[in-house]
């Protein structure tokens, strides 16, 4: 007899004398079943999971799946026949003759069948406690960790911990995802993840066979376009990429933790959530693609994409649109292309760009052992190698990553972004280093017979004055001297305290993610309630002069400031503060529903306090902090909705702190910047009031600054307009609702667009803002507003011959040896 019959033939006569056993146990193991019509099921030996046979959502057609034993919901985790459902209850689960795992139906047909690797004598089915099923020979016991077949070896739609995402090179074995067609129906729809086999492999995501979305190459550390896959309190990462095996796999810290995620088809998402003991419900973690930048090649070659820009597609410098009408029409799919060809040779050099998630990895090409300078030698040597890198930055950078062939894909993180040394031509150099020549040049031209004159009239203003005075004046300009011997009074807390206050960190207690990192509430054994804020950005180097500013922020005290309670060492720095339960202010105005709770008053309230707290940090304060990155999101609220900045001071420390290059980050949101710091890099207390300016208007308007997104005009633009055509009221947000009264609304409006002059000497100081908005009399007519209209900073105004040099648009752009 031919194999195909012999087996019809050995599943009938299975069928015709089944054991009427059904397994309620752990295992399955040859003379036992798992039958729908008896509704059995088989657990993990934890009891976390549990397989059956069910209908999906509205269904009536049944599928073998796994899911979570005590979650009501029956989060399905895997499906065995999603490919051929079953239409009654006459399901049967078994090992059939010949040691195969099989789900048969009412005619004894073979709906579904496990490939295994190999005969058993006393093959055993078991669901293991990580959710994975198994074929294994019963004689190697329970500890065998080699199967003969297994479900994580063929994912569908979710990723538990442990399972490995990619190939089994040897065997050929791709396991990739592939979504749900919907809650209905588990067999595949059109949207799939999986491990591309690239020299340089990432994680793609296909929605049907369009590429959709890319994690960037493993860059020993995380996906380089995940900046979220950092370090964090519940698991961790693993990729392998060897002649065997090519995978992502990850592990929980806490083993009692559940976690899993999905390739969501509704709204083609890839979705990690974590299952909360608190509130018996999933908790979404993170959730892939982010934003509107993920979405892949949205801004063609040689373009970078970044949230905070408008538009958010901008060429890299040296770079111009390659269709400028199809670009302006905000279609950017054709990318751009070089202001100047290359030389193709010793001619070209590279420009480095910071802060990015890498391109593109098809054609790419990876040594291991290279170090940057051979690496660049070598692209350097071919002609179509377009950009090269570290392929490794787990340590302090290593191996070498080449790209050949255009530059797709590329995006900007605040956080987290990797170098990427971009080709030019020596034309394209040679400028950039004239002007660096002709900084330099002012530089010394100016700062130094400045500073010999400064110092000339210190030491005659000294050798005049009596020391009395100097000493005060010591006091004044070096708090430093004097909180040296206050030493005992920096609040430090200790890291148990801190772990026990928030749960050992616990998901749970997490309030939300900072610029700087994760947020954690907490209670003191004192019944204080406090936001730890964990600071993962500080490098061990910085932590003395970090530790030295905190002394010092700590002083500062304000109603309306977040009080910093103290810092707390451990294997990152934290700080301490007060916690304030009804989070920040964008929170509110931005949202329709909780926008109705701020009426007039309240707002009216939060512009003065706000006003008032940026007051002592200019004026009042002994630091004279410039606060640089005011938004709505940095100012919170109490529980009398009294508004408290946050987040100050830090910019500052930050600011400090990049010198020594541990961080790209460029310390501002864009939306919120004052032109003279966007396209000049210049910042005073004046770029404060601008942004001040700013939160005014959207405090009366309930929108976003960047938030007008299609128009290419922005709040501030569309806030001048309605201004200058009489009716400046349009603009109050619909939520305040009768709340208003107009004559201070109407005095915050013009007060903003005084705040929001162009030049910084126009605008008033934070003393005369807390003047006007608590007077009546008349205020000066405002001359139109700085940045109208959206624009690319790099093309600003050209008199700024700086601005390729300057850390604009949150790109770092350094010049790397123009041979
Ligand atoms: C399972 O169902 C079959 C068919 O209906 C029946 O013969 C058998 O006794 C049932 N077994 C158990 C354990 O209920
Ligand atoms: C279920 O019904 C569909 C359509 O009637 C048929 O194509 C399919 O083969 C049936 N499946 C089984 C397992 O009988
Ligand atoms: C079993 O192997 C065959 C051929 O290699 C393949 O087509 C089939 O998809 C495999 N089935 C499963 C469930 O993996
Ligand atoms: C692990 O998580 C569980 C449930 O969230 C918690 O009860 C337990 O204390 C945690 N264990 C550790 C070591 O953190
Ligand atoms: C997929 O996303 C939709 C829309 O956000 C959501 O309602 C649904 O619950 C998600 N599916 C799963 C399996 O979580
Ligand atoms: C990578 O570089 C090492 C050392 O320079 C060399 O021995 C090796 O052959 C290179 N590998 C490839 C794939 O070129
Ligand atoms: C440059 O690299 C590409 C891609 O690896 C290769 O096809 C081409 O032959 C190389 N050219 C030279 C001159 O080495």
């Amino acid at each position: 007899m031919d194999a195909p019959y012999l087996f019809l033939f050995f599943s009938i006569i299975t069928l015709l004398h089944l054991p009427g056993f059904c397994t309620a146990g752990d295992t399955i193991t040859a003379s036992q079943s798992l039958r729908d019509v008896n509704g059995s099921t088989l657990s993990s030996r934890d009891g976390t999971f549990e397989m059956g046979f069910f209908s999906p959502g509205n269904s009536q057609k049944r599928f073998l799946g796994i899911w979570y034993k005590s979650i009501p919901a029956k989060n399905v985790v895997w499906v065995a026949n999603r490919l051929n459902p079953i239409n009654d209850s006459s399901g049967v689960l078994m090992i059939d003759d010949s040691g195969k795992l099989v789900i048969l139906s009412s005619k004894s047909a073979v709906v579904w069948s496990a490939n295994s690797t190999g005969p058993a004598r006393d093959p055993v089915v078991q669901l293991l406690d990580t959710g994975n099923l198994v074929l294994r020979d019963g004689n190697d016991g329970d500890s065998g960790t080699t199967y003969l077949w297994q479900s994580f070896d063929y994912p569908t739609d979710t990723v538990l911990p442990e399972m490995k995402i990619g190939w089994d090179l040897r065997r050929g074995l791709d396991r990739r995802l592939t979504a749900w067609k919907s809650p209905d129906d588990p067999s595949p729809g059109d949207f799939s993840w999986g491990l591309e086999l690239h020299n340089y492999p990432e994680a793609v995501a296909w929605k049907g066979n369009q590429e959709y979305f890319r994690s960037g190459p493993w860059n020993g550390l995380r996906y380089s376009g995940a900046p979220e896959q950092r370090a964090n309190p519940l698991f961790s990462f693993d990729f392998v990429n060897d002649e065997d095996e090519l995978y992502l796999t990850n592990h929980l810290k806490n083993k009692s933790v559940l976690t899993r995620t999905i390739l969501n088809q509704s709204n083609y998402a890839w979705e990690r959530y974590v299952w909360s003991e608190a509130t018996l419900a999933w908790k979404l973690f993170t959730t892939v693609p982010k934003d509107y930048c993920d979405k892949y090649g949205l801004c063609g070659a040689y373009s970078n994409c970044d949230v905070t820009d408008l538009p958010i597609c901008q060429c890299l410098p040296g770079f111009s649109p390659k269709s400028p009408e199809k670009w302006n029409s905000m279609d950017w799919s054709g990318g751009c292309t070089r202001n100047k060809p290359l030389d193709c040779g010793d001619g070209d050099g590279f420009i480095k760009f910071g802060g990015l998630k890498l391109p593109d990895t098809t054609f790419s090409w990876v040594n291991r052992t290279f170090d940057l300078k051979e690496c660049r030698a070598k692209c350097l040597r071919n002609c179509s190698c377009m950009a090269y890198t570290h392929s490794d930055i787990s340590g302090p950078g290593s191996g070498c990553a080449m790209w050949f062939g255009d530059l797709v894909d590329i995006r900007h993180f605040e956080e987290g972004g990797q170098d990427l040394y971009i080709r030019m031509p020596r034309s394209a150099l040679e400028l950039k280093s004239r002007h660096w020549w002709e900084i330099a040049v002012i530089v010394i031209a100016v700062i130094v017979p400045a500073s010999v004159l400064l110092l000339t009239c210190y030491y005659i203003r000294r050798w005049r004055k009596k020391p009395k005075e100097a000493k005060i004046d010591e006091g004044e300009k070096e708090p430093k001297n004097e909180s040296s011997k206050e030493d005992l009074e920096l609040p430090l807390f200790d890291l148990a305290t801190i772990t026990d206050a928030t749960d050992n960190f616990s998901f749970n207690q997490k309030l939300g993610e900072g610029g700087f990192g994760p947020v954690y509430k907490g209670t003191l054994p004192d019944g204080r309630q406090i936001a730890v804020k964990r600071l993962s950005a500080i490098s061990r180097q910085g932590a003395r002069e970090f530790k030295n500013e905190v002394k010092l922020i700590a002083k500062l005290q304000h109603r309306n400031l977040v009080k910093l309670l103290g810092c707390c060492e451990g294997e990152e720095m934290m700080l301490i503060y007060e916690y304030l339960p009804n989070r920040s202010l964008d929170a509110f105005i931005f949202d329709g529903t909780r926008g109705k709770l701020l009426d007039w008053q309240n707002r009216f309230n939060i512009i003065c306090g706000i006003a008032r707290g940026l007051l002592y940090l200019h004026q009042d304060s002994r630091l004279r902090i410039i606060h640089r990155d005011l938004k709505a999101s940095n100012v919170l609220l109490d529980e009398k909705m009294n508004p408290k900045i946050s987040d100050f001071g830090m910019a500052r420390t930050f600011g400090g702190d990049q010198s020594e290059g541990n961080t790209n980050r460029v310390v501002g949101t864009y939306g919120y910047m004052a032109p003279e710091y966007a396209i000049d890099g210049l910042f005073s207390v004046k770029s404060d009031v601008f942004s001040f300016g700013i939160l005014v208007l959207e405090i009366i308007s309930g929108k976003r600054n960047r938030g007008l997104f299609h128009s290419n005009q922005n709040l501030i633009g569309h806030a001048w307009r309605l201004y200058a055509e009489g009716r400046p009221l349009d603009l109050i947000d619909p939520c305040l609702d009768g709340s208003c009264i107009l004559s201070e609304v109407l005095r915050c409006i013009h007060l903003s667009f005084l705040c929001l002059q162009h030049h910084p000497e126009n605008r008033p100081s934070m003393a005369s803002v807390v003047v006007m908005l608590g007077s009546e009399g008349p205020l000066p007519p405002p001359k139109q507003p700085g940045f109208l209209i959206d624009k690319n900073p790099f093309e600003g105004d050209s008199s700024s011959s700086k601005q390729e040099l300057n850390s604009v648009n949150e790109i770092t752009v350094t010049l790397v040896e123009a041979r």
